[in-house]
C-alpha cells in the first residue's frame, strides 16, 4: 500500500470533508475507530473475506476494498466464516449470479451461528434493478448493497452500515467521477492490473457490461504513470493495464492521447520489466500499436484479441463493427509484424440466430487465426440487451453440440501452436510454488472461464509426481512452465529451457 495519509492525524468528530478522496481516509480513521472497539470487546480483531467472480476488473478492485478494509484493522482470512464478507458479483454470464444466490444461502446460516457477521454485495450484479429487488425479498439478512460507480466509496459507506440498522444499499446508475490514491492491498507482491479507463461505449448487443459499468472513462495519464512508479518502488515487475476496450483509451482526455503513446510512456517506466494489457477490440486495434509493440523491449508477446463469432452475419447481429475479412487480416498482420506473438480470444457459441454454417465459419477461423488459447462461452440472455429480444434464440442441444466441436478445435489448435517452442530457451516471470493452494475465488474464476491452461492448473498442478519442489511460470506469451526451485525465485524473471511440452504448458529447467 503507498499511501501515506497518516489516519491518527484526522479529526473523527469534525465534519466529514467533502472532498475526496480525504473524505475517505475521514471514514477510515472513523472506521478504524469502530474496529478498536471491536477488539477491545471481543478480545481480537474482526476478520473478513473477499469473493470475486468474474473479470480481472473485478480482481483489481478487490485489491481496492481489501486495501481499505486492512487499513481500517480487519484481518484477512481465507474462511467464509468472517465478521465481514464481501462478494465482489459479475452478471456478464448468468452462471456466476446462479453461484451469489447459491453462496448468499449458506452465508445466511453462517450469519445465524455469528450475530456480528456483516454481508456485503458489490460489482457488476447489483447494477442490475431486478436483481435488488430479488435481494430485498428474498435475501433480507444482507447488510450492504452496493454498485460499480461508487465503489470508492466503500470506507464511507462500511461506516454507514455500522451505524444502520437492516440492508443499506447505495447504487449509482452513472458517474464521471475518477477518484485517485485510495490505499489498494495487492494479491501478488511482484505483478498488479493498474485500471486505465472504466466503463464501455460499444453496446455489443449480448453484452451487459456498458450497462452496468457506464460510459467510458479514461483516468490521466500522469496519474497511471504515477501509481505504476509507486508500484514499481514496492517491488512489482510486472504491470497490466486493464480496461474494456484499451484501443479507444484517452479518447475522451481533455488532452487526448492515443493507447499507443501510452504504452510508450510506460515503457521508460524505469525497473518495470514487463507489460501486459487487456482487453483489445478488433476494430480499434492501430498500425501505431502494432509498431510500438514490435519495437518494445517491455511489452509482452500476447495479444488477447476477442473473436465472438467468426460469421459475419453474427458478427453485424453482436454489432462488433469488423467482419470475418477485416479480423483475418488484422490478425494475419499482427503475425506478420511480430511473428512471435500469441494471439488469444473469447468466442460465443449459441447467440440468436447462429446456424450451424455459422458455426463452421467460427471453427473455421479458429484454425486459420490458429489462437494460441481461446475462452469460449456459450451465449447468456441479458435481461436489457439488444440480443436477449431477439427472436430466434438457439436451442440448448444445438448450442452444446457445437460448443463441443468448437472446444475441440481450440484445443487442437492451442496444442500445436504451444509445441512450437520446443527446445527453446525464455524468460518466465516466477509466479508461484507448486505446493501453494489456490483460494476459492481462484477456482471459481477458473470454473468461470474455459480456458485449457487454467484447467490444467486446476487438475495436475497440485500433484508433484515427485520430492522435487516445483516452481509455476509465465512466459511473455503468456505460456505456463513449471520447473524445479523453490519459493525463492517467485518475483524474478529467469531464462527457463522448455524441455517437454505437455500439452498446454511445458517443463522446463532455468538455464543460465
Ligand atoms: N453470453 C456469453 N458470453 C458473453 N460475453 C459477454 N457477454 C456474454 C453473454 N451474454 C463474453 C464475451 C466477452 C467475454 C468477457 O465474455 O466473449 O469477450
Ligand atoms: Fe461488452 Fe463489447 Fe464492451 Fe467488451 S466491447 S465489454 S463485449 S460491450
Amino acid at each position: 500500500m503507498y499511501n501515506e495519509t497518516n489516519l491518527d492525524k484526522i479529526e473523527v468528530n469534525a465534519e466529514p470533508p467533502i472532498e475526496e478522496p480525504a473524505r475517505q481516509y475521514y471514514f477510515m480513521a472513523k472506521c478504524r475507530e469502530w474496529v478498536r472497539e471491536f477488539e477491545r470487546i471481543n478480545g481480537r480483531r474482526p476478520s473478513f473475506f473477499t469473493q470475486t467472480f468474474g473479470c480481472q476488473m473485478n480482481a483489481r478492485d478487490s485489491e481496492k476494498l481489501s486495501g481499505i478494509l486492512e487499513t481500517v484493522g480487519y484481518q484477512n482470512t481465507e474462511s467464509e466464516q468472517a465478521d465481514f464478507v464481501i462478494y465482489n458479483t459479475c452478471t456478464v454470464r448468468d452462471n456466476a449470479n446462479q453461484r451469489v444466490y447459491g453462496r448468499l444461502g449458506v452465508l445466511n446460516r453462517y450469519k445465524k451461528s455469528n450475530p456480528q457477521m456483516k454481508v456485503a454485495l458489490c460489482g457488476c450484479m447489483m447494477q442490475e434493478p431486478t436483481i435488488i429487488e430479488k435481494l430485498k425479498k428474498s435475501y433480507p439478512f444482507i447488510d450492504l448493497i452496493f454498485g460499480t460507480h461508487n465503489i470508492y466509496k466503500f470506507a464511507e459507506l462500511l461506516y454507514t452500515s455500522f451505524e444502520t440498522e437492516g440492508m443499506l444499499i447505495d447504487i449509482w446508475e452513472d458517474t464521471d467521477k475518477i477518484v485517485e490514491d485510495l490505499p489498494v492491498e495487492r494479491k501478488y507482491p511482484f505483478k498488479s492490473g493498474i485500471n486505465i479507463m472504466f466503463g464501455c461505449n460499444n453496446f455489443c448487443s449480448y453484452c451487459i457490461v456498458p450497462y452496468v459499468r457506464g460510459r467510458e472513462r479514461s483516468r490521466e495519464p500522469r496519474e497511471i504513470i504515477r501509481e505504476i512508479e509507486r508500484l514499481v518502488a514496492d517491488g512489482v515487475v510486472e504491470v497490466m493495464l486493464l480496461g474494456q476496450n484499451v484501443n479507444s483509451y484517452g479518447k475522451n482526455l481533455d488532452e487526448p492521447i492515443t493507447f499507443a503513446q501510452l504504452l510508450q510512456e510506460v515503457e521508460k517506466i524505469e525497473g518495470l520489466q514487463r507489460i501486459r494489457f487487456m482487453t483489445s477490440h478488433p476494430k480499434d486495434l492501430s498500425d501505431d500499436l502494432i509498431a510500438v509493440m514490435k519495437q518494445s523491449k517491455k511489452i509482452c508477446r500476447h495479444l488477447h484479441l476477442p473473436l465472438q463469432s467468426g460469421s459475419t452475419r453474427i458478427l453485424q447481429q453482436m454489432n462488433r463493427r469488423y467482419t470475418r475479412e477485416q479480423y483475418i487480416e488484422l490478425a494475419d498482420r499482427i503475425r506478420r509484424e511480430i511473428p512471435d506473438i500469441a494471439i488469444t480470444t473469447d468466442i460465443i457459441v449459441g447467440f440468436p440466430g447462429e446456424t450451424p454454417e455459422d458455426l463452421e465459419e467460427t471453427i473455421d477461423m479458429v484454425r486459420r487465426v490458429k489462437y494460441d488459447n481461446a475462452f469460449t462461452f456459450i451465449y447468456s440472455k441479458r435481461t436489457g440487451t439488444p440480443a436477449a429480444a431477439m427472436e430466434n434464440q438457439v436451442p440448448k442441444e444445438q448450442v452444446k453440440e457445437g460448443f463441443d466441436r468448437l472446444l475441440k478445435v481450440v484445443q487442437d489448435t492451442a496444442r500445436e501452436q504451444i509445441a512450437k517452442y520446443q527446445g527453446q530457451v525464455m524468460e518466465a516471470l516466477i509466479e508461484e510454488a507448486m505446493e501453494e493452494k489456490h483460494s476459492a475465488e481462484e477456482k471459481h474464476s477458473m470454473e468461470e472461464r474455459h480456458s485449457m491452461e487454467e484447467r490444467h492448473s486446476m487438475e495436475e498442478r497440485h500433484s508433484p509426481e515427485n520430492n522435487v519442489t516445483m516452481v509455476t511460470g509465465r512466459l511473455s506469451n503468456n505460456t505456463i512452465v513449471h520447473l524445479p526451485g523453490d519459493a525463492s525465485l517467485i518475483g524474478k524473471i529467469v531464462p527457463v529451457s522448455l524441455d517437454e511440452c505437455h500439452g498446454f504448458y511445458y517443463i522446463g529447467h532455468i538455464c543460465r
